[in-house]
């Protein structure tokens, strides 16, 4: 018995040296393809806002080295639904991403933030904000003409936007997000659906909650009620979300895109 107790700990010893296993910190060593995928996939979808080393970008997200969701996740039961949009108040934009690449997505953040909480975190005095005025305004009129102005209008909407947002970082982080920080729920920006049910009585509201089993609409006169997503598909079940083409567009935006749009919407005040 003593000597398989010694064996256990000796063995137990030995993991730890290579594994760099630290006691208390359960984390499962990641999978290098889905680790790869998520590189790949957080360059597009999280670079600009959350910065090509996580820490922090030009379009306003938060360092995630110091996330205690991303330092905490260990499955994808933190980061997942925040990628899925549980922190639309607070100014992330839901990726519209299937459940598989963001999982790809959280495994990709939890190995930098692993290997950092083995190194040792670097100092990160040496991180400069990024200029963000540096932009060319009238590139920045084009694209706004050629992509934005289908939707918005210089003169109005987008005028009184920007006279409401004092420091240029925040502008463009709201733009680029949609705006609509702390915002209530509005059929202006949150997605609502139409729902035809078998005995053909149609109805329509705000969509509240939606996962793959259940969708629950806010009905005008401000009931709840909850469909089977199951049973009930398309076009038994119409969504339709004003916010798509901003989703969309995160995935279209160069820097440079970003900062003349930036720089030309400046000019507006
Ligand atoms: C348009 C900008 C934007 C994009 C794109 C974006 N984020 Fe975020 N993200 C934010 C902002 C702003 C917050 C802060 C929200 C808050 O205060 O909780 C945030 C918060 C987070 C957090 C929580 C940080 C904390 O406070 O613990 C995680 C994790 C995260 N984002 C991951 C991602 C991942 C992964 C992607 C890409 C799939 C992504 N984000 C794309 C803006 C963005
Ligand atoms: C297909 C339509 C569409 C396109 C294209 C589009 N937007 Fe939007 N945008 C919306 C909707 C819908 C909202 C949310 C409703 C609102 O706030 O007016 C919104 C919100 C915004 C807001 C926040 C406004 C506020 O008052 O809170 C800004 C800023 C913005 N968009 C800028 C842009 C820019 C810049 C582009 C081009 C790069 C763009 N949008 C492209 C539809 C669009």
């Amino acid at each position: 018995m003593k000597v398989f107790l010694f064996l256990l700990i000796a063995a137990l010893l030995a993991l730890g040296q290579k594994g760099g296993f630290v006691p208390g910190q359960k984390r499962a060593p990641e999978d290098p393809a889905e680790v790869s995928k998520g590189k790949t996939l957080y360059q597009v979808d999280c670079r600009g806002c959350h910065g090509p080393d996580l820490r922090g970008g030009d379009m306003g997200g938060p360092n995630l080295l110091r996330s205690q969701a991303a330092l905490t996740d260990q499955h994808g039961e933190l980061i997942v639904p925040i990628i899925h949009g549980s922190r639309q108040k607070m100014g992330m934009p839901a990726i519209n991403i299937s459940d598989a690449d963001a999982q790809a997505v959280a495994a990709y953040v939890r190995s930098v933030v692993g290997a950092i909480e083995v190194q040792g975190m670097p100092p990160s005095a040496g991180h400069v904000d990024p200029d963000i005025l540096v932009g060319n305004a009238a590139e920045g009129k084009a694209y706004f003409d050629a992509k934005c102005a289908s939707c918005h209008s210089a003169d109005g909407d987008m005028k009184a936007f920007v006279a409401s947002v004092k420091d240029q970082k925040k502008l463009q982080s709201a733009w680029v997000s949609g705006g609509g920080k702390g915002s209530e729920p509005s059929p202006k920006r949150n997605p609502t659906a139409e729902v035809t049910l078998p005995s053909g009585e149609k109805v329509s509201g705000l969509v509240l909650r939606m996962d793959e089993f259940l969708i629950t609409l806010q009905l005008p006169d401000g009931a709840e009620r909850s469909f089977d997503r199951i049973s009930l598909t398309n076009p038994e079940i119409v969504i339709h979300d004003p916010m798509e083409r901003h989703r969309q567009l995160l995935g279209e935006y160069s820097d440079k895109d970003i900062h003349d749009v930036t720089a030309y919407l400046e000019t507006l005040k």
